[in-house]
């Protein structure tokens, strides 16, 4: 959450932080700003609401300089207004900050004793009047920030320019990620490598508790103990052209279609092309492994949840599953051998990170599946299982979400050929679906107009029930959290065997319930969960094979056909009506669907 960017170079720099910071929106959009040295003195820029705000304050207000920091906000402590928004500044530093500085009230409190007014309500202004205080007693730039980064507690990165130092941008992480990018002649820093994709492709990533100088052609990095280290040089894939909506509305929809490519893509590094599994080599034994745990947050759970029905039905391997928040904090015993499966997109989520690093502690080996490989989950990983599904933007995670399905049934299938509760042939024909799935993935979105027709009704519902079984239960949550963050319309997702035990209560005429029903071995009891509901009057909506379309025999107020597939790799293809379901909803009550209120891609605090 938050977006930063520095750069220290010898350009006007005020465009290059605008178009860096558009690369960070989707961290937060709540205010923006940026601050530059001009003849030695700060000056800044800020703007309440999204960048476009900013941008059109510099038109009229320019902002000159070479050297500058840049700050995109999800907002924390103290309402998104112009005040809050960064960079926090005096008359000698200004800063910008992702995380939060959990001992700011000590700090703010010891200051003002001294002198120092604050003009904002952030955490974030503590840093700026902190290290402004040791600039006063004579340290030197250096000397200020590393002695005021041991103060703070929490979790931050943050970059600082200096009044009168025009050569000299530091940066530092402890908790949320930092990227250091290399130029010619000029240096960057950026929350991710993304940010700074069309200035370099040469990025070092901050290790945690580093800190680093950074001149216009060189870069000094320090580990927590102020140490002088080197961190690897990498070369990023991105580009800066990976950014962009293309012939697209939204991003979102660009990913949701983007889907049967990055699916393809994703497999083509796990299974051959005659249907034959070729993972990676794990650094345990499937055959010992005792108990596997999944985490993560969000859509990367319900992921996870799918994943533990694949794990526990094809490699008969029991599976404990939670959310990150929870798991992080309940001290859970793991056993011996154990294997932790560590679920996230961003590869920053400050939860599932927190959790990833208990399971560590607890022994466990650690198996990420992320889709950003230098993240931070992936390098404090044993070993990582990328999806290949490319840049995500939109705050909706789509095409995230079906790549770790598929690398979540390959691992499971990995598992079960180890373990041997799978025959050959039974892993071929699993393998042989998911094969199938981009082009049937295809076929449902040549069909979207249906769903947009029914996204007109969804549109003027207060709330909405999903419900499915087994494999397709986790996806009736998804399905509800997919519409909740984009539409702002409540949804709830069920296990439809649980809807006699409460949620039954909710259905008249005005509750829309989308039922996941294909034709499998548990049609026939969700078809009785949809004659309750349609004799309760609910307004029935039903996705579903033709076969489970047609023998329904309830009266269905709208359905779906999705084509027929293998059992085990359904919730691939049922996840596409579900998101296209959320987006043409959103689209139709006129909602931010890239931008949703209150949201950010990245939760990179707890
Ligand atoms: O980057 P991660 O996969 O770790 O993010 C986890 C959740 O924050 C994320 O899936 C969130 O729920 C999405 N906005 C859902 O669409």
């Amino acid at each position: 959450m938050c977006g930063i960017v520095g750069i220290n170079g010898s350009r006007p720099v005020s465009p290059l932080l605008v178009d860096g910071l558009r690369r960070l929106e989707y961290r937060g959009y709540d205010s923006a700003g940026i601050a530059t040295l001009v003849g030695g003195q700060i000056d800044a820029r800020r703007a309440e609401g999204k960048l476009d705000r900013l941008a059109e304050k510099l038109v009229g207000e320019p902002l000159s300089g070479t050297m500058g920091i840049g700050h995109t906000r999800w907002a924390t402590h103290g309402k998104p207004t112009e005040a809050n928004a960064h960079p926090h500044r005096t008359d000698k530093v200004a800063v910008v900050h992702n995380g939060i500085i959990e001992n700011y009230r000590e700090l703010r409190n010891e200051l003002e004793k001294k002198g120092c007014v604050f003009a904002s309500e952030t955490d974030t202004e503590t840093i700026a009047h902190l290290i402004s205080d040791y600039l006063r007693q004579g340290m030197s730039p250096q000397e200020a920030a590393a002695i005021s980064l041991k103060r703070l507690e929490g979790a931050f990165a943050v970059a600082i320019i200096f009044a009168g130092h025009e050569d000299l941008l530091i940066g530092a992480r402890r908790g949320s990620p930092l990227a250091l990018g290399y130029g010619d002649g000029e240096m960057f820093l950026g929350s991710d490598a993304l940010a700074l994709a069309p200035l370099t492709n040469r990025i070092a990533y901050l290790e945690e508790g580093d800190w680093v100088e950074v001149y216009k052609d060189k870069a000094i990095i320090h580990d927590a103990g102020d140490k002088i280290v080197e961190r690897k040089i990498h070369i990023t894939a991105l580009s800066g052209a990976m950014i962009g909506k293309g012939q697209y509305r939204h991003f979102m929809l660009k990913e949701i279609f983007e889907q049967p490519a990055v699916i393809g893509d994703t497999l083509s590094t796990l299974v051959t092309p005659d249907d034959i599994l070729t993972m990676p080599q794990m650094p345990f034994d499937w055959k010992t492994v005792p108990r596997v745990t999944i985490i993560g947050c969000g859509t990367a759970s319900y992921a996870g949840l799918v994943g533990k029905y694949w794990f526990e039905q094809l490699a008969r391997l029991p599976v404990e599953i939670d959310i990150a928040s929870e798991f992080r904090y309940r001290e859970a015993p793991m056993p011996a051998g154990g294997v932790t499966i560590v679920v996230s997109q961003s590869g920053e989520t400050a939860d599932t990170l927190a959790a990833l690093n208990y399971a560590k502690s607890q022994g466990q080996k650690i198996l990420a599946v992320v889709n950003v490989p230098q993240s931070s989950i992936a390098r404090a990983s044993d070993i990582v299982v990328p999806t290949l599904a490319g840049p995500e933007i939109g705050v909706a995670s789509t095409k995230a979400y079906t790549t770790q399905l598929a690398v979540l049934l390959c691992l499971a299938l990995d598992a079960a050929q180890t373990r041997g509760g799978i025959t050959p042939q039974r892993s071929k024909e699993i393998i042989h679906a998911l094969h199938q799935i981009p082009a049937q993935i295809n076929a449902v979105l040549r069909d979207e107009h249906h769903v947009q027709e029914l996204a007109h009704h969804i549109s003027e519902a207060r709330d909405v029930l999903y419900m499915g079984r087994g494999l397709l239960f986790p996806l009736a949550m998804e399905g509800a959290l997919k519409l909740k963050e984009i539409s702002y319309i409540h949804a709830e997702g069920y296990p439809a065997g649980e809807m006699k035990h409460g949620p039954i209560a909710l259905i008249d005429e005005n509750m829309p319930v989308v039922f996941l029903a294909p034709s499998d071995n548990l049609y026939e009891k969700t078809a009785s969960n949809v004659q309750e509901v349609a004799a309760r009057g609910g307004k029935v909506i039903l996705i579903s094979d033709k076969m489970g379309i047609a023998n329904c025999g309830a009266k269905l107020f709208h359905s779906i056909a999705v084509p027929t597939a293998d059992n085990a790799v359904l919730p691939l293809l049922y996840a596409v009506p579900i998101q296209l379901l959320a987006y043409y909803t959103a689209i139709a009550k006129g909602t931010d669907v890239d931008m949703p209120r209150n949201l950010a891609k990245s939760v990179t605090v707890e």
